[in-house]
């Protein structure tokens, strides 16, 4: 089987008087003039239970884009009985054929689909047209492709050694039972990636989105029917959280978990497991990424224009709702001025508003919890005396989640905002004396629990060299002079340890090896 060697899938610029951002405009116009109704799809039913909830643009309260159907607890146990009955098959089916129903739907996504993904999460999820083509459509072709590719390098790997007379070899065994994944609200490339990849190497899946994704994930599950994955190998429900966890945590046939989300909710998940270890057939894998608290140090040889640009991008992109935003930064003296003037001189540039006018760059944040989240963080640290606002602070939910992007400076480098996962569009920036670099790399490595991304910005040779090694451990994506976000599939493996989860690295062989199981086979003549 010759699978293509993959590319990266080339991002549409959508720039003014092209055909991409027509066609884009006239896929938004579509789906905003109709109501989806959204079901479940449990093995070869589409089930609509009439616990019908609504589905709305986080920017804009007075449009229903549809209904969801919520379901309970009955219909994650049968979601797990359609996928143990889906399995069989599935995993007797060679795998090349798997691997052909995957690169499908890359195919579909890039193609034909292309518009209807970006628009579902440009509304579902408040991305401009930008943020939503790198997510909803090049990341999950990057991802599908990728991985079909590593894929194709596990099932051809080298075969064991033969002596004369024996024929050893490594079976590359799906998990027994089923696989669980459980998406978050952020991204939809996340729910691209998460039932896929235990799926390519032959597992079932039951899965389960946060509910601010389901209008995109209901257009992904489209894809993934036409491109072919059979009924009951992905099984799409709409439970609540702790409600599903509790029937999949308690279930024998339990065979992993393939999550990302808050580290809260992975730990409570664990936890769960752990006590219910003595339930499940076989000992579950758990692979999760979690939260963040990403950080930029600046030594005092870096290019202010350089640094403030990456904490524009870094820390207000996609709202600074994702895991590897920057939230803290660490900036020297000596050029701590330079880096401020650039910083407000292009926040003053971009404008906020809904995705659906082009020239917005800043959007809503996703609903009323992240807002209200995000607002309070924001209200107390203009109170707090060793804190200074500098930009942004103002926000406003009477029409969308609208949240300026918030710059503080804090003379406290433990202060709050510089330790806790906020995941919204907040700054905080500590000012160390150019001297002290040393001193504020252990700053970095100690002011949180996390351990995703963060940047190193110097010209200088030794204190990149030193940065990259004294925060070893404080980000499994580290960057020296670039943003420490937009990790690319095939590029930048992506993942953190710490309590940013175990790094199995999404879109890469790592991952995909955590769903098979080796069977070891010794035969003699
Ligand atoms: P979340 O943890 O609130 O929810 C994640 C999923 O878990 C949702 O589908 C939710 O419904 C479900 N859930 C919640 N409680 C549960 C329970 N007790 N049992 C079973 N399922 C449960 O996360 P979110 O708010 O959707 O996403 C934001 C978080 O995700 C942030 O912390 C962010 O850093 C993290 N994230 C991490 C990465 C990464 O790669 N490290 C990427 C994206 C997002
Ligand atoms: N993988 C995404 C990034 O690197 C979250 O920004």
């Amino acid at each position: 089987f010759n699978v293509p060697e993959p590319k990266n899938e080339p991002v549409n610029s959508y720039a003014p008087g092209t055909p991409e951002r027509a066609s884009l405009q006239a896929a938004l116009k579509a789906a905003r003039a109709k109501e989806v109704d959204v079901p479940m799809y449990i093995g070869s039913e589409e089930v609509r239970t009439g616990n019908k909830k609504p589905l709305s643009p986080p920017h804009d309260h007075q449009h229903i884009l549809g209904y969801f159907h919520e379901g309970d607890a009955s219909h994650v146990e049968q979601a797990i009985n359609a996928a143990l009955g889906a399995k069989e098959a599935w995993e007797c089916m060679e795998w090349e054929q798997r691997a052909a129903v995957f690169l499908k739907a890359a195919d579909l996504i890039a193609g034909p689909y292309r518009d209807k993904m970006n628009a579902a999460t440009m509304l579902g999820q408040s991305k401009n047209p930008f943020q939503a083509e790198i997510d909803s459509a090049c990341e999950i072709v990057d991802f599908l492709r990728f991985n079909v590719k590593y894929m194709t390098n596990i099932y051809e790997e080298q075969p064991p050694i033969s002596g004369n007379g024996v024929w050893n070899r490594t079976e590359q065994r799906p998990l027994e039972g089923f696989v669980f994944a459980l998406t978050p609200f952020n991204f939809t490339a996340i729910a691209g990636n998460l039932p896929t990849a235990p799926a390519m190497m032959g597992n079932t899946v039951v899965w389960k989105p946060a509910y601010s994704q389901i209008y995109a994930a209901n257009v992904l599950m489209e894809v993934f029917r036409e491109a072919g994955v059979p009924d009951g190998v992905i099984n799409l429900i709409y439970v609540d959280g702790p409600v599903t966890g509790e029937v999949i945590f308690k279930h024998p046939e339990f065979a992993g978990i393939h999550f990302t989300g808050s580290t809260a909710v992975f730990q409570t998940i664990w936890k769960s497991i752990g006590e219910n270890i003595e339930t499940y057939k076989s000992y579950p894998r758990i692979v999760g990424e979690t939260g963040g608290k990403d950080f930029v140090i600046a030594h005092k040889s870096a290019d202010p224009k350089q640094v403030a640009t990456a904490l524009l991008r870094g820390a207000f992109e996609f709202q600074g709702q994702k895991c590897s935003a920057v939230s803290r930064a660490y900036m020297p003296a000596n050029i701590w001025e330079d880096v401020k003037k650039y910083l407000l001189e292009d926040l003053k540039t971009v404008k906020m508003g809904g995705p659906e006018d082009f020239t917005n760059f800043f959007n809503a944040v996703i609903d009323e919890k992240a807002f209200d989240k995000i607002s309070k963080y924001i209200d107390n640290a203009k109170e707090a005396p060793e804190v200074e606002l500098i930009a942004g602070g103002n926000y406003d939910k009477s029409k969308g989640y609208f949240i300026e992007p918030t710059v503080f400076v804090t003379q406290d480098p433990m202060y709050t905002t510089m330790c806790e996962e906020i995941f919204g569009p907040v700054l905080t920036i500590y000012v160390y004396h150019e001297e002290q670099f040393e001193t504020a790399l252990e700053l970095v490595d100690k002011t949180s629990p996390y351990g995703l991304t963060g940047a190193i910005f110097s010209h200088d040779r030794y204190a990149a060299e030193l940065a990259t090694k004294k925060l070893r451990n404080a980000a499994g994506n580290f960057y020296i002079n670039d943003k420490p976000t937009g990790a690319v599939v095939g590029q930048q493996p992506f993942g953190g340890a710490r309590k940013s989860g175990t790094n199995d690295k999404a879109g890469a062989m790592i991952n995909l090896l955590r769903w098979v199981s080796p069977r070891t086979i010794k035969e003699t003549f």
